[in-house]
């Protein structure tokens, strides 16, 4: 099977062996260097990372925690430069009882000190940062553009829910102002290159009873978990994080946020066109006419697949012109049929079953409760969708459904939770890939059309075990089969990288694979890169030669035993990745892998 797989596919990499350990792994003939780390300097003036004194003021100058999207934007702006950029890094969330010792899951909200959370609120958010490559190592460099967004961030709100009473808080009586992004999954990058942030679930940083808020349906439809809340105990230090203090607050997270990287002043800007839900990431694209689509993944198991249409053309001769481009457009969800067709149907207030009875008198109302506009216009229930990513060559897209455990089999009740065409396994605890294929594709393809071609590109899960009805490229070795898709890249070569966010099956560690996406060796994935236990790795992105792969490895020694358990089965799964040093905590960190021959890597 190895030597089937290594003569069908583009890829020549000699593929690694499945190996679980404290440390992380990447091919033979290539090389591994940390880029940066958790509390690593951003600023000439950054404090050095010290654990014990670290504060909000200090974290607030260095790289965050748990990087997640990650881009690398060359400079000068636009240009095919391989050796010097910017790179943009979100980061999602932190793990307290990881970070500062003497912490246990069970009792670290209580025992956090003010100095502690306020620096949980700072390594949160956004980092950009230049970086160069100078022979054959990154550095990363103070400059001008270098920038972080955090917890408190002052950042505008606008587009349609902009200004609603529903925005309000005795700090912002506008509904037009709010302090911090939260929850920085995935994202993508614009055209004109500003960086789209997913904010992916805020509410866990929320503290209160939800009972005492005017919406309930709404909280409970985003996600409210009672046992996940308060999990950085910031309402201690800002009362605004505290239900019965601010019942306004939690409205103004879960939205996708533009930051430009090449304009350090501009304030952040909240999008609320683009909806309110769980955004995993926003992978923009620009159809023939010009206009831009943005793909969004809203994921949550049964949530759904969304695009965001510009009304507007975008200019490429003036880069002032896009500045406001993403407020006016059309959003809309994905219907899948069984004859090989998907629909994107609009969420328009006042039209088809978007009724002022209905609850959605104003595009306000659409944009404040995306999800229950999906459900009227009959959207499909996806596997908790996550990355989404258009391929440069085909203009094929690809999506990836994580897992749903919950998913019902044929005849097993409630319709929204049963299998459907495009998620077509009950339970369904390895995901999928699905290939979505727009008209005109390759040559012109049309990203703002409303009907779509889309098929299953990868059932995952083990193909050897009959139960996990997987499905693959026959030549995928042992090692190179995997499940838990989350994120995906397309190499500047018209590769398809995904990297895994578990719990995979026993023995395995989350990892980076890649395949072809057409010829012998399509859907035939390969494994590249294996990362250090408890951690996952996201968002792979390529200087435009292809020859550096960047990839974030986020939450270094957290165990998730399943994600359908709570917090308290969290487990230190104990690295002390990348420095292995004394009273050093893992850290996440920003790593790339070049070939020592220079080569493009995978070939
Ligand atoms: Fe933050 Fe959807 O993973
Ligand atoms: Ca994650
Ligand atoms: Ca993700
Ligand atoms: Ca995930």
């Amino acid at each position: 099977v190895r030597a089937e797989a290594a003569t069908t596919s583009t890829l020549t990499f000699e593929e690694l062996q499945r190996v679980r350990d404290t440390a992380d792994h990447w091919p033979k003939g290539y090389s591994r260097q940390i880029v940066a780390r958790w509390g690593d300097a951003l600023f000439t003036d950054s404090p050095a990372f010290d654990i014990a004194s670290l504060d909000g003021k200090a974290a607030e100058r260095q790289f965050g925690y748990n990087n997640d999207f990650t881009q690398f934007l060359p400079l000068p702006q636009g240009s095919m430069t391989a050796d010097h950029g910017l790179m943009v890094v979100s980061h999602e969330y932190a793990t307290p009882y990881l970070m500062f010792p003497g912490l246990t899951v069970e009792d670290y909200r209580e025992k956090l000190s003010e100095n502690q959370i306020r620096a949980l609120m700072g390594c949160l958010g956004v980092s950009v940062f230049e970086v160069k490559k100078t022979g054959k190592e990154w550095k990363v460099l103070d400059s001008q553009y270098n920038r972080r967004v955090h917890m408190s961030t002052e950042m505008d709100i606008s587009g349609p829910a902009a200004g609603d009473d529903r925005l309000k808080t005795k700090a912002d009586p506008t509904g037009r102002k709010v302090f911090g992004t939260i929850s920085n999954c995935n994202g993508g990058i614009t055209p004109w290159g500003t960086m789209l942030s997913g904010e992916e679930g805020a509410m866990d940083v929320f503290a209160g009873d939800y009972k005492t808020l005017p919406n309930q349906e709404l909280v409970e439809r985003q996600g409210w978990d009672e046992d996940e809340n308060d999990i950085y105990s910031v309402s201690r230090v800002e009362p605004r994080f505290k239900f019965e203090e601010e019942p306004n607050e939690w409205m103004r997270f879960d939205w996708v946020v533009e930051i430009d990287p090449f304009d350090p002043e501009a304030k952040p800007v909240k999008r609320t066109s683009l909806g309110r839900m769980t955004h995993e990431g926003a992978q923009v694209t620009v159809a023939p006419d010009g206009r831009v689509v943005v793909f969004m993944g809203d994921d949550d198991d049964f949530e759904y697949l969304y695009r965001f249409v510009t009304r507007d053309p975008w200019n490429p001769n003036d880069r002032a012109a896009n500045k406001n481009l993403l407020d006016e457009g059309t959003l809309s969800v994905a219907k899948f049929s069984s004859d090989g067709t998907m629909t994107w149907l609009p969420l328009v207030a006042g039209s088809g079953p978007l009724t002022a009875e209905a609850g959605f008198a104003t595009q306000a109302d659409v944009a404040l409760n995306t999800r229950a506009a999906a459900d009227l216009v009959g959207a499909t229930p996806m596997d908790a969708p996550e990355g989404f990513v258009p391929h440069h060559g085909t203009g094929k897209l690809y999506v990836a459904m994580t897992e749903n455990e919950d998913r019902l089999v044929a005849g097993g009740g409630d319709e929204r939770e049963t299998v459907n065409v495009a998620n077509p396994r009950g339970p369904n605890p390895h995901g999928h890939l699905l290939e979505l294929v727009p008209p005109g594709a390759p040559d012109k393809p049309d990203h703002a059309a409303d009907t779509f071609k889309w098929d299953v590109f990868v059932l995952c899960g083990d193909p050897a075990k009959a139960e996990d009805e997987a499905m693959f490229n026959p030549g995928t070795s042992a090692s190179g089969w995997f499940t838990d898709p989350d994120n995906l890249g397309v190499d500047p070569a018209g590769r398809l990288w995904v990297t895994t966010d578990g719990p995979p099956p026993e023995g395995i560690a989350d990892s980076m694979y890649v395949m072809d996406t057409e010829g012998p060796g399509r859907a035939l994935p390969k494994l590249f890169y294996i990362a250090p236990v408890g951690s996952e790795c996201c968002s792979p992105t390529f200087t435009p030669d292809g020859t550096n792969v960047f990839v974030s490895i986020q939450h270094p020694g957290e165990l998730r035993l399943s994600d359908n358990e709570d917090a308290t089965a969290i487990a230190d799964a104990g690295t002390a990745w990348p420095d292995f040093a004394a009273d050093m905590p893992a850290r996440p960190s920003l790593i790339v892998i070049t070939r020592d021959d220079k080569g493009i890597v995978g070939n």
